[in-house]
């Protein structure tokens, strides 16, 4: 790997501009592989010396992945204009310049979402090609009927005259009108759409999965994790989705059933 700037190394993983990192770094804050450095024009090798900046070691990846879970009232959006940004969500410290959710959920749905700076990532995962499974869990106003298996699975035509993908649907042994979603794609209000083509109405929306990434337990709403880059990887890898469905926590349930 080329050696790089210390200064071009800390600014893409923290929000400090270059004249912060040069003030910080005269002031004794960063540390190279446990040396205090003093100049922020130092070379160093990004894949093997490690990079502290006010004692918080930073990783060696260029980009951050950030996963979500996001409480309603926030929009997928980087900016703030039909209600406050998912970014407003991320604590400055794991914020870098350029984050940006990689793909949308409604203003009023929750669940995982990924936030992340790297667009080439963010262009894989979201390429109509890609065909990412999403597994969501929606929380219904009249109780789940089997019926939706078949329609679900032929491709269901929504009200506007389109046809979506193949899609599986499951109940939940929680509660009879919560059930669990497998989509393909991603078009607009979709899962939405889709219930209320079979005379259903979705009160609460949750997404669980993308890929194999499933949103952990112990993330509370309005909470995120940075990922490591074997978790980011697990975005690709094809789901099983009667075992993720098995899997869903209770605690989750829960919460749907009481918002
Ligand atoms: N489908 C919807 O209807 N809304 C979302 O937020 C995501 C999928």
């Amino acid at each position: 790997m080329p050696m790089i700037r210390l200064d071009k190394f800390i600014s893409e993983r923290t929000e400090f501009s270059r004249s912060q990192i040069k003030q910080l770094t005269a002031k004794g804050a960063v540390s190279v592989n446990g040396n205090t450095v003093k100049k922020s024009d130092l070379k160093i090798d990004p894949d093997t010396d490690s990079v502290s900046v006010q004692g918080r070691l930073l990783s060696g990846d260029k980009h951050k992945y950030i996963l979500l879970n996001k409480p309603q009232g926030y929009v997928s959006s980087t900016e703030s204009t039909e209600g406050p940004s998912v970014l407003e969500l991320i604590p400055p410290e794991i914020r870098t310049k350029g984050m940006f959710p990689a793909g949308r959920l409604d203003k009023d749905s929750i669940g995982a979402l990924l936030i992340t700076d790297d667009g080439e990532l963010a262009h894989r995962m979201l390429s109509p090609k890609s065909h990412i499974p999403k597994i969501y869990i929606v929380k219904l106003a009249r109780p789940y009927e089997s019926k939706y298996v078949d329609i679900f699975k032929k491709g269901i035509k929504l009200a506007d005259g389109e046809t979506c993908l193949p899609a599986e649907v499951k109940s939940s042994e929680y509660c009879d009108k919560l059930a669990f979603v497998q989509l393909y794609e991603g078009k607009y209000h979709q899962v939405k759409r889709m219930f209320a083509a079979v005379g259903n109405h979705v009160e609460i929306l949750m997404r669980f999965s993308l890929g194999s990434l499933v949103l952990p337990e112990k993330l509370a709403l309005g909470e995120c994790m940075e990922l490591l880059h074997k978790d980011v990887e697990n975005l690709f890898v094809q789901p099983v989705f009667e075992r993720i469905c098995a899997d869903f926590p209770e605690v989750f349930s829960a919460n749907l059933i009481n918002i």
